[in-house]
């Protein structure tokens, strides 16, 4: 081992470099992660342009990360060198303000966030918050499990906490990191499932993760589909534009959620009358605890849910993440080092 390891950071907005920065041994209650895998979030992109609040640069991006413990920090006691674990976006809680005094720990007003409040995993190391890290089932390997420990989370926390019920008609509108992982849990957790994306070339990729339905919203208006079947109980929307999400409410049924998850830019645009005549509602919902990550896991390997991945080298770290802004990923781009 040498005495310094290889990170790509966003050095200004919109620069993502290669440097070599020096190991340092993690603090009291923290651990030292060797990395293996690291996925490449959209949310990625806050931190590439600099508008993720509180966020400074130089910062190394990156929350999706699997690795192995190479080093213990004072008072870390559950872990143990060599076992390999995952780290996700909300990466350590305060403990102290009032979500977390109220066990809403994934609320914490002042969280460690990788990649934003400290530095994440497109690097070799990562020093992590012990308090902050999920235990990788072996079934799993590094690349696959990596995807699961934010997009998965995300979308297996978004549909489990919704109040559904099985056979319920669910719609998940976006089919990239997020949406074709939503798709596989909806459909194993027992929803009548329609999957919603952009143009024809997604139709069988949809239909091969277990979408009963695919409705093309290039071509076809998503909530008119979905009100002749009955409207959905819920629509979990991961895509990155607001004007697109907008349109789905007229697409629930009564009482139905919009349960957002992607953070788009522009604004969601929102008519009242469907939310008052039917009681639909649209609300939030950020990604898990580390403990939710572990059950995120333990779902996926129960029912052989995987996600579907494109791997790079990390020094190609720039040209991955283009390809995931330019939405060509199938389905999301992992960088892999020191395999
Ligand atoms: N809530 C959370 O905790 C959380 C966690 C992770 C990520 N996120 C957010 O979730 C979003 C998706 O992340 P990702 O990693 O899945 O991104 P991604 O792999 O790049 O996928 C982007 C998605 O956005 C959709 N999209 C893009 N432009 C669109 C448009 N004009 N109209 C409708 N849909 C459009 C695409 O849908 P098509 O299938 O139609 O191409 C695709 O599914 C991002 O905003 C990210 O920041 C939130
Ligand atoms: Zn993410
Ligand atoms: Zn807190």
């Amino acid at each position: 081992m040498t005495d310094t390891y290889k990170a790509v950071e966003v050095s200004a907005p919109g620069t993502l470099r290669a440097v070599r920065r020096p190991i340092s041994e993690p603090g009291a209650g923290q651990v030292r992660i060797r990395v293996e895998a690291c996925g490449i979030c959209h949310t990625d992109a806050a931190t590439v342009t600099g508008i993720y609040p509180g966020l400074t640069l130089p910062r190394v991006p990156g929350h999706e990360v699997v690795g192995r413990i190479e080093a213990l920090g004072p008072g870390v006691s559950r872990w143990k060198i060599g076992e390999r674990v995952g780290v996700g976006l909300i990466a350590g809680e305060d403990g102290v303000c009032e979500p977390c005094r109220r066990g809403d720990t994934v609320n914490c007003q002042n969280p460690v966030v990788s990649g934003v409040t400290v530095d994440g995993g497109y690097a070799e190391v990562m020093i992590a918050e012990a308090r902050g890290i999920t235990s990788i089932p072996d079934e799993l390997s590094s690349a696959e499990a990596a995807p699961l420990l934010c997009a998965g989370v995300t979308t297996y926390n978004g549909l489990r906490n919704a109040g559904l019920r099985s056979g319920d008609l669910v719609a998940v509108q976006g089919i990239g990191g997020l949406g074709h992982l939503g798709v596989q849990f909806a459909r194993q957790m027992g929803f009548h499932t329609v999957a919603i994306g952009r143009g024809r070339d997604k139709k069988k990729l949809a239909k091969d993760l277990g979408a009963h339905l695919y409705i093309d919203a290039a071509v076809e208006d998503a909530a008119a589909v979905l009100q002749r079947m009955g409207g959905a109980r819920a629509i979990l929307a991961t895509g990155t534009s607001g004007a697109a999400m907008g349109r789905l409410v007229a697409g629930l049924a009564a009482r139905g959620k919009l349960i957002v998850v992607g953070a788009p830019e522009d604004q969601i645009q929102l008519s009242a009358i469907p939310l008052i005549f039917g009681g639909r509602s649209v609300y939030g919902s950020l990604t898990g605890t580390p403990i939710d990550s572990e059950d995120t896991l333990a779902f996926s390997v129960l029912e052989t849910i995987r996600p579907m991945i494109e791997t790079a080298p990390l020094e190609q770290a720039a040209d991955a993440y283009a390809r995931m802004m330019q939405g060509k990923a199938r389905f999301r781009m992992v960088l892999v080092t020191g395999q």
